[in-house]
């Protein structure tokens, strides 16, 4: 995900294009940057880094005269942050300078035939070929040039490009990124998203795929490929730029959990082929190394060292292979037993976690391979794993983790499952079965978020408890530390996650008459004795939500230990974690929003935490 903008008008562009940018930080902040057009000179400003460097090094945009620019925010696909892979990117001739958001899926065979034909490119990005195609097909007409682009490229894009030549005009186009255009009095803008226009203007239009739109200071233009004008309506825009710049959602936490279907698909579909095996693109390990391997390792932080704890239960049973999942802050000070036969996978969304960075070093050192798990491109993590995976779930705002999290479990069953087909372990039926049922998350998760209405009515009924305990074996264990980690950072209400087999073990002296105990009992074979805890909650005044699969028969008398009861569609049992936690993490965003928590900044938290 990435932030595109642009203005043509009758006011200097650059401090405008910096004022949308900052509503588009949101999309990606790893880089940014800036093209203008004055007296006949087409120049680009740009810098790894937030916004904040950018607009120091132009001045706030006042240094540059000008009033015909685009600008960009980057979250890094290909190519790590870095000034040169930074946009706008010009085009060798200098003549075009682009912004993009999107994938340019078939860059790399467009790329090759450019460099035979003598094309220096001066980035790693998909997007510099868009650029370098722009020279190569262009015919002294921007718009013809456009389309012949575009119908090479393959994948999602929105392109904001500005011709040297052609001085007073922005052309834009998309394919399935979004892009919509602002008209103000003053000029006329395009941008990825409303809130990044919605300081100038509340006047848009929306474009729809494969429309080009040309912009002058007076004018816009929509046309299709053929050319023909395309009349659109005006909308007016009648939210504040907070709301918009959450998607209209109250907080990030919401959209971001809202955003889990998409997320899971961008992480899983590139993964899978046609002949229905695994691609782990940016893993070099052979099947003998795998083969040899003798443990796994999975070290991370708070709720991707709770993925880990999926990692333990799901990489032992698929690959038989001993699994330790370890946090790492213990990790690195406990002398661990790690050698040329361990592989050790890291995960982290952030790639900065100070602990987890140490381990990663810690194990490197002692001679274990590497594989981590990664969410930012380019980070730390990322740069010194020997072996990265990205989870494609794009910026996360939200300082409590959803999309990120259920992306790394996805990583985690894709792992296992490679592993497992590799070294022979599971028959190639069950290996195709299974690899069906990842694919078929996204939707899955899809139909358990139609939820959100009843768990935000549950929330109601909770929000003013003051402890809750969440019970589970094994998977269903796994899954109730993060779901009590998720309640407790956001609500601040006390929670312990407890496999219910192991409370009556001393924890149970502080069940008392109203304690709120959230079961999950998804794991079908050892849902009865999940019920049986259950009863020995009640029995001491509990008040009990179970979280259980669709198909969960229920006896009236276990019915009747239950006050409430959400149900879920079925998967595999190994894959269930990435089912049941959806409605746990909509409990808790429900509950902290019933008791008006600062839900996308929890106090005391940082989204990324580089201290020990
Ligand atoms: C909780 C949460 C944290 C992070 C942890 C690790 O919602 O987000 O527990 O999971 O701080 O962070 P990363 O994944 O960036 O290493």
């Amino acid at each position: 995900m990435c932030g595109i903008v642009g203005f043509v008008g009758r006011k200097q562009a650059a401090p405008i294009l910096l004022a949308g940018l900052e509503h588009l930080e949101y999309r990606g902040y790893d880089s940014a940057g800036v093209a203008v057009i004055d007296n006949g000179s087409l120049d680009v400003y740009k810098t790894k880094g937030r916004l904040q460097i950018l607009s120091d090094m132009i001045g706030g945009g006042k240094i540059l005269p000008g009033t015909i620019g685009i600008g960009h925010t980057r979250w890094a696909t290909h190519g790590k942050p870095s000034d040169d892979n930074s946009h706008p990117h010009k085009s060798s001739s200098g003549r075009f300078a682009i912004v993009h958001n999107g994938i340019i899926e078939n860059y790399g065979p467009l790329k090759a035939e450019l460099e035979k034909k003598g094309v220096a490119f001066a980035s790693e990005t998909d997007t510099e070929v868009v650029a370098q195609l722009l020279d190569a097909y262009y015919d002294g007409d921007t718009f013809s040039t456009l389309v012949k682009v575009i119908e090479t490229i393959e994948g999602s894009f929105a392109l904001g490009i500005l011709n040297r030549d052609n001085p007073h005009e922005i052309y834009a186009v998309r394919r399935s990124s979004p892009l919509i255009v602002g008209l103000s009095e003053d000029g006329n803008f395009i941008a990825s998203d409303i809130p990044a226009v919605l300081p100038f203007t509340r006047t848009i239009y929306h474009l729809n795929d494969n429309e080009i739109v040309r912009l002058t200071e007076d004018t816009v233009e929509i046309f299709d490929t053929a050319r023909r004008p395309i009349v659109r309506e005006k909308e007016k825009v009648d939210w504040d730029v907070s709301a918009a710049e959450k998607g209209g959602y109250p907080h990030f936490m919401i959209k971001e959990i809202m955003e889990q279907p998409e997320a899971l698909s961008k992480t899983i579909a590139p993964r899978i082929t046609h002949d229905g095996s695994i691609t782990l693109d940016g893993v070099q390990l052979t099947k003998e190394q795998l083969a040899a391997l003798t443990h796994i390792h999975i070290v991370a932080c708070g709720s991707a060292y709770h993925v880990g704890v999926v990692g333990k239960y799901v990489i032992e049973e698929l690959t038989r292979i001993p699994v330790t999942a370890d946090l790492a802050s213990e990790f690195r000070y406990q002398n661990p037993i790690v050698d040329a036969h361990t592989l050790v996978i890291i995960i982290s969304q952030s790639g900065e976690t100070a602990d987890t960075l140490a381990a990663l070093r810690e194990a490197k050192q002692r001679g274990a391979t590497v594989l981590s798990i990664v969410n930012v491109v380019g980070s730390s993590i990322a740069n010194e794993s020997d072996n990265v995976l990205y989870t494609w779930a794009g910026p996360e705002i939200s300082v409590a983790t959803t999309k990120a999290y259920s992306t790394q479990l996805a990583m985690i069953y894709l792992i296992a499952l490679y592993i497992a087909g590799q070294t022979g372990k599971i028959s190639k039926e069950a290996f195709s079965s299974l690899l069906t049922k990842i694919s078929a998350l996204p939707e899955q998760v899809a139909s358990i978020l139609k939820l959100a209405p009843q768990l935000e009515q549950l929330a109601q009924r909770y929000a003013y408890l003051e402890h809750a305990y969440f019970l589970g074996r094994n998977l269903d264990y796994a899954v109730a530390m993060e779901a009590s980690l998720k309640l407790k950072e956001i609500s601040y209400i006390h929670s312990e996650a407890y496999a219910a087999g192991e409370l009556k073990h001393g924890t149970i002296s502080l069940i008392e008459e109203g304690t709120f105990v959230v079961a999950l009992a998804c794991c079908e074979r050892l849902i009865p004795k999940t019920l049986s805890n259950i009863k020995e909650v009640k029995a001491r005044g509990a008040e009990v939500l179970l979280v259980t699969v669709e198909n969960c028969q229920l006896a009236d008398e276990q019915a009747d230990e239950v006050d409430h009861m959400i149900r879920i569609p079925q998967t595999n049992e190994l894959l269930m974690p990435s089912l049941e936690v959806i409605p746990c993490q909509l409990l808790g965003y429900y509950i902290a929003k019933a008791r008006d928590c600062d839900i996308d900044k929890p106090r005391n938290l940082a989204k990324s935490v580089t201290v020990e």
